[in-house]
């Protein structure tokens, strides 16, 4: 399947919905078709996933530099550049390689505080095989935000990318 730009793309309906990752794994299959350059891919990755979802204000990548996490393509407000990895929500699913769902972010020992008006969190390593890559990050306005229908989704889109971006 290739990107048709005359197709309805899921961002432009509701998000919400059932089926709403299978849509959002299609159109980014074919959005990443052929398509060699990882920055690139996630840039797409980060405005497809900001605009398919309802009720986000932040959604994006920490990519893996070191022993931290540096900022990558995203969509929302500007955020904190560098997360030593083990700290804060994107630092521990990183350190622990595994997708953390955040109900309410207050009640997170650590959390890092970017966007004020995030409540909620949800946060899915990005792997190559055994090795990380970084991290897929979603905020949300609204506590209670995200779903384990989301924490699915969100691992299926990062499989997803991974080979697609492993030289980010
Ligand atoms: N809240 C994250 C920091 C990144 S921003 O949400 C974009 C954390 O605690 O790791």
């Amino acid at each position: 399947m290739t990107y048709d730009p005359a197709r309805p793309a899921p961002w432009t309906r509701d998000g919400g919905r059932d089926g709403a990752y299978d849509d959002l794994a299609d159109a980014l299959g074919a959005l990443l078709e052929g398509e060699t350059d990882a920055l690139a891919n996630v840039a797409n990755a980060a405005a497809a996933l900001f605009a398919a979802l309802p009720d986000l204000n932040w959604a994006g990548f920490y990519v893996l530099r070191g022993e931290e996490l540096v900022l990558g393509p995203f969509q929302g407000r500007p955020a904190c550049v560098r997360i030593p990895l083990g700290h804060g929500v994107c630092g521990t699913a990183a350190a622990e390689r595994r997708a953390l769902l955040v109900p309410d972010v207050s009640a997170f020992p650590g959390h890092i505080a970017c966007d004020l008006a995030s409540r909620s969190e949800l946060v899915v390593p990005l792997l190559d095989g055994e090795r990380l890559v970084g991290v897929l990050d979603l905020d949300s306005p609204r506590p209670d935000r995200f779903t384990l229908a989301d924490l699915e989704g969100c691992t299926r889109i990062a499989a997803l990318l991974a080979s697609h971006v492993a030289r980010l």
